[in-house]
């Protein structure tokens, strides 16, 4: 049976007119860079998120770079962060000239671990990078306290958690500011690349803005040096179609998910949901102990699968400088080997489900305690 990872072709199946109509719209007002449809996606997902401001910029990883630069971190500055996460989130945090220091996950949820965070803190440390991993947002509460503490701020990676709440409120809107990313197999994904930055500090969205854009005050006057990182309009008009379906589409994800863990208990470790979460499963991620084996008996049925990670960040040649052990981050070093994500998203069947559960039942065996 085919099984896709992400299935994007099935999603635009079940929106085209409305994709159709929209790009058209784009191009008979010629609005492909900024302009009224990055605006209006701009008020729309503020206003989604019940957020002041949402500034949209080329991607993700600039929506990390550039709040990082409006929040005045750079050179001396320590930023702390999760250990396992997509290189981005470190990539955004360096391009200040800030320095990234990692934290282990929890190795129930996987996100970065509030204690650790604790033990992280250092006279330099400025700010706290909390990342909702696969779509689970983080213990915010008490990383907010930590950061309240000791005076740092919280920049949410929001990128993998579009949709996702903790205690009832959106991931996103727990930081001073959230960066998304808009990526096409993001929960909310563009048709090229997009991001975004939410935040309710007007002088902050008021820097992005046009930081992004050439450092421009406006159209001819340019008060600093900036960089190029704006939405166009296909994108936000792509985006703005997709927002409308995005509760529908994250509903069929939470069910995808629970008749998975369902189906594979006592096969692997299935993704545990913390209480106070809603995990909006951007990834559906499983350990098991014969990684590599389970990996290839699903390619061979015709399943793709993915590592998120294939190594954690300090361990990647990139990270090299910080020189870290496997002891640094024991939980990020042991799951490096045993993570596995299956297909995830919107459009899966029920028998695709059970037909990839049933094929990984016939091979893995968990990971042990
Ligand atoms: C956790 C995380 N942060 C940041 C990014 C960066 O986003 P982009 O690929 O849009 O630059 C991604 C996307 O892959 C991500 O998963």
């Amino acid at each position: 049976m085919r099984v896709a990872f992400v299935d994007l072709k099935a999603q635009y199946a079940s929106i085209k007119p409305e994709i159709d109509q929209a790009l058209a719209e784009v191009i008979a007002d010629c609005a492909f860079i900024g302009g009224k449809y990055a605006a209006r996606f701009e008020q729309e997902f503020a206003a989604y998120l019940g957020r002041e401001h949402c500034v949209g910029v080329a991607n993700g990883t600039d929506a990390l770079y550039t709040a990082m630069k409006g929040l005045g971190l750079g050179p001396g500055d320590e930023v702390i962060t999760a250990a396992n996460t997509f290189i981005a989130t470190a990539e955004g945090i360096t391009a200040t000239g800030a320095e990234v220091v990692f934290v282990d996950n929890d190795p129930l949820y996987y996100n970065l671990d509030p204690a650790g965070i604790e033990a992280a803190i250092t006279p330099r440390t400025r700010a706290i990078v909390p990342v909702h991993l696969y779509g689970q947002p983080c213990a915010m509460d008490r990383i907010l306290e930590i950061a309240a503490a000791h005076d740092l701020i919280v920049i949410e990676d929001a990128a993998q958690a579009h949709g996702a709440l903790w205690r009832g409120k959106r991931a996103g809107t727990f930081g001073r500011c959230a960066c998304f990313s808009f990526y096409p197999g993001k929960n909310l994904g563009a048709y090229g690349d997009a991001g975004g930055v939410v935040t309710d500090d007007s002088a902050l969205a008021e820097f992005i803005r046009s930081f992004a854009n050439h450092g421009r005050h406006d159209t001819l006057v340019h008060s600093r040096e900036g960089v190029n990182s704006r939405l166009d309009g296909f994108q936000a008009a792509v985006l703005s179609v997709k927002l409308r379906h995005l509760e529908a589409w994250t509903a069929a994800r939470i069910a995808a998910a629970a008749r998975y863990t369902e189906a594979l208990a006592g096969v692997c470790v299935p993704p545990a949901v913390h209480p106070e979460a809603r995990h909006v499963f951007h990834l559906y991620v499983i350990r098991v102990a014969n990684r590599d084996a389970v990996r290839k008996h699903l390619q061979a049925a015709g399943v793709p699968t993915g590592i998120h990670y294939q190594k954690a960040l300090p361990y990647l040649a990139a990270f090299e400088r910080l020189g870290h052990a496997p002891a640094d981050f024991p939980h990020a070093f042991r799951f490096q080997d045993e993570i596995l994500s299956l297909p995830m998203h919107g459009d899966l069947t029920a028998d695709q489900i059970d037909f990839v559960a049933d094929t990984v039942r016939g091979v893995a065996r968990p990971p042990e305690a």
